[in-house]
């Protein structure tokens, strides 16, 4: 697919210490552990402490990828931090941790794809290496979610965490790397999946916020029901992109939004619960971050061996998606 093979060189996570479980959320809201954990597989999420924020996270995360990688924040040439958790508005959180981490010589953006944002910001790192314009670019998914979390709210509240995932992509040897990138978006769903105020359309007043405009309204049913179609095709589209067939997979790194949902995606390419890295039981959904962060633990678990194929995909509110494929 490309020029110069192109791959993950470093990988790094960072959770927050507070973990709220679902027994403390039977305390805010009407719900049970029971249902939360049949319904979703979630049993708890890490929480951002008050003086934390989405850079800050990320910060973390970049620094263990970086020093995975063998390099130092001065090699870096370009930071695209995937979220829709900003520090705020601008400057963006990518040049807010390049400025942390010292990456005097990086470029820097931010990327808005919800939780597909992660494999939307691997797709634009890749083909800028595989050109020939960058060498080493950091790829960040980092999310406060908390900070938009209506926590009186059920139907939302159980699912979401923070944290923050990062690699580094650089030039690999023959046969290593990416091997595909499957990325979609329908436009027309965007109703389904949002936070409709604080923006140019709705600014924030104290109408928006007694109205709860500031926080994520979804529509979860449809959600699930997008999700559970989304994810095997365009694991299955980028399978056939890359040449390769499901039995080739060797480890599914899916969003981790919900365990019924991994589990419809298992099905439809054949593959056992074994062959995914699933860890929404301890960290909910991470929106962007959820699959750097699974990735990372795969890699520390010793789960990612030489010549491995991965099939790293997921889906969120845009509507988008996103999938690839990857020989480790
Ligand atoms: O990253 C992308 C972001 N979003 C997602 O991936 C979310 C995708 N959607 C989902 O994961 C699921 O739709 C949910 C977990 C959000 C909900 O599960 P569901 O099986 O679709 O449940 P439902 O929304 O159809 O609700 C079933 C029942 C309802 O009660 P009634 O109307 O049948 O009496 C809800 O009010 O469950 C009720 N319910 C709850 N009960 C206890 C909804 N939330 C809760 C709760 N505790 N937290």
């Amino acid at each position: 697919m490309s020029l110069h093979p192109v791959g993950i060189i470093g990988t790094g996570k960072y959770v927050p210490e507070r973990i709220l479980t679902n027994q403390e959320l039977e305390q805010m809201v009407e719900t049970n552990n029971e249902w939360i954990v049949t319904r979703t597989g979630i049993r708890e999420r890490r929480m951002a402490a008050a003086e934390e924020a989405t850079s800050d996270l990320a910060l973390h995360a970049s620094r263990q990828a970086i020093q995975a990688a063998g390099l130092t924040a001065e090699d870096i040439d370009l930071i695209i931090v995937a979220t829709i958790t900003p520090d705020m508005f601008f400057p963006s959180t990518a040049c807010l941790l390049q400025d942390k981490l010292g990456a005097t010589k990086a470029a820097a953006f931010d990327l808005s794809a919800a939780c597909s944002g992660f494999i939307y910001g691997l797709a634009t790192a890749s083909s800028m290496i595989a050109s020939g314009l960058y060498k080493h670019i950091l790829v960040v998914g980092a999310e406060t979610l908390s900070r938009i979390t209506d926590y009186t709210d059920r139907n939302t509240c159980i699912l979401f965490g923070d944290g923050a995932g990062a690699v580094v992509l650089g030039q690999v040897e023959e046969g290593r790397g990416f091997r595909s990138f499957e990325l979609g978006a329908d436009g027309s769903g965007g109703e389904l999946l949002k936070v409709h105020g604080g923006g140019s359309r709705v600014p924030a007043s104290a109408e928006s916020i007694e109205g709860k405009q500031h926080y994520i309204h979804m529509a979860g049913n449809d959600v699930f029901k997008f999700a559970v179609r989304i994810m095997g095709s365009a694991a299955e589209d980028a399978l056939l992109k890359a040449g390769l067939a499901k039995g080739d997979v060797d480890l599914l790194v899916p969003h981790q939004a919900n365990i019924r949902i991994i589990q419809s995606a298992l099905n439809r390419l054949n593959l056992s619960e074994d062959k995914a890295m699933i860890n929404l039981d301890k960290y909910g959904n991470m929106s962007a971050a959820s699959i750097p962060v699974a990735l990372a633990e795969a890699a520390e678990e010793g789960r990612l061996k030489e010549g491995d194929c991965l099939v790293l995909v997921g889906f969120g509110g845009g509507l988008t998606w996103g999938a690839s494929v990857l020989i480790w």
